[in-house]
């Protein structure tokens, strides 16, 4: 059957409209690349972004790997999550990722759960030269802003800041300091943070930096990772930290804890806060070992904990002034352990 060519006009214009109503749709729709999208930290972050309506690409090193099974399954996954396998090594792999992206939360990083052999290659490498792989690319793809997701271990190891002053974002950990301590981990966090504020420098690329506590929270899946390990050590009596601790009783150290949904928040706000400006410490609670485990102990009395502890002789107490005048808020402790524990055993991890 003809068309009348009124009607068919019609059905063109209305054809059209429908697809430039979905153009203009994808169009507004923000594309954002997040590295190591399978991590603990970068999985909340993932979420969080599809729940906004963000179009990610995540990179992760083997698509295939079970470990990396629960992003497929988040809401908003299937229309609006491409996995890319990258390695921070490998440019060519990044830059494909990242390409068509208006900016990158650069969150991929080895956090170790035993002393290195080769802290060069495993540790240092893939921090620094893997976050100036990062950083090109974004430059390549005209990227409006990084956020690179540091440590609040890049504030903290500075024996010069005077002992009774809290750590602010304007102090940096020592480099020589961390070399002849073999605080590896401390020093490529370091090294990478100020490479990345080096390089936005040279070439004009706008970075934010987000320097996190040690994060806690409920976890997507039974990944063994730094954090997870922690607090499972707790659970059972002991005591983790890497290199391994041989003293009889705990360190009684300082812990800035913060949850990781908080986290996600933070640097979300670091990415699309237009005022947003060099580095951002993301710490909510700052305990020492023993005030933790006590609280742990009120919360879940049937689990074995460390009873003796060292003296504290460390304390490495953190604002985030300048994220809260952001608008970034945390959660309770309580509420972060209540629902670490809870996924926990959700996932089997206990
Ligand atoms: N957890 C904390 O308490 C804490 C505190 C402060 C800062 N941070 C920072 O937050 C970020 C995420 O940490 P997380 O706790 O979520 O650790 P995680 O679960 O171990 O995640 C680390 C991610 O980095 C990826 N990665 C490591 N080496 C890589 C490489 N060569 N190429 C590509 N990807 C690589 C890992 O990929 P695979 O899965 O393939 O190994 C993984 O997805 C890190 O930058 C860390 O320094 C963490």
């Amino acid at each position: 059957m003809k068309h009348h060519p009124a009607i068919c006009f019609g059905l063109v214009n209305q054809q059209e409209h429908k697809t430039q109503g979905r153009i203009a749709m994808e169009m507004e729709k923000r594309k954002i690349c997040v590295t190591g999208a399978g991590g603990f930290v970068a999985s909340w972050i993932v979420k969080l972004l599809l729940s906004k309506g963000y179009v990610v690409h995540g990179t992760v090193r083997d698509p295939d790997d079970d470990k990396n099974a629960h992003l497929t399954k988040l809401d908003g996954a299937s229309d609006n999550l491409k996995l890319f396998k990258a390695n921070l090594l490998d440019y060519d792999s990044l830059r494909s990722a990242i390409m068509g992206c208006e900016g990158v939360l650069h969150v991929a990083c080895p956090v170790p759960t035993s002393a290195p052999a080769d802290p060069e290659v495993e540790l240092l490498e893939p921090a620094i030269k893997g976050t100036l792989n990062v950083l090109r690319a974004c430059s390549d793809a005209h990227a409006k802003r990084v956020v690179y997701v540091s440590s609040i271990s890049a504030v903290l190891l500075n024996p010069g800041w005077p002992k009774d002053r809290v750590k602010d974002e304007s102090c940096w950990s020592d480099k020589e300091h961390c070399r002849a301590t073999e605080r590896w981990y401390v020093l490529a966090k370091t090294e990478a943070e100020s490479a990345a504020f080096e390089y936005g420098k040279q070439k004009g690329l706008d970075v934010v930096s987000v320097n996190p506590g040690y994060v806690l929270g409920p976890v997507m899946n039974p990944s063994l990772v730094f954090s997870t390990l922690v607090l499972l050590n707790f659970l059972q009596g002991k005591y983790f930290d890497v290199p391994p601790v041989l003293e009889s009783c705990a360190p009684n150290k300082f812990w800035s804890v913060v949850d990781v949904r908080d986290v996600a928040d933070a640097i979300l706000m670091a990415y699309e806060k237009l005022e947003a400006e060099g580095r951002y410490i993301c710490t909510a609670h700052n305990v020492t070992t023993k005030e933790w485990v006590e609280k742990m102990k009120r919360l879940y009395p049937e689990f074995t904990y460390l009873d003796k502890f060292a003296e504290c002789d460390f304390d490495s107490r953190t604002s985030s002034e300048k994220l809260q005048k952001l608008g970034w808020t945390y959660r309770p402790m309580e509420e972060t352990m209540v629902d670490s524990i809870q996924s926990f055993r959700e996932v089997g991890l206990l």
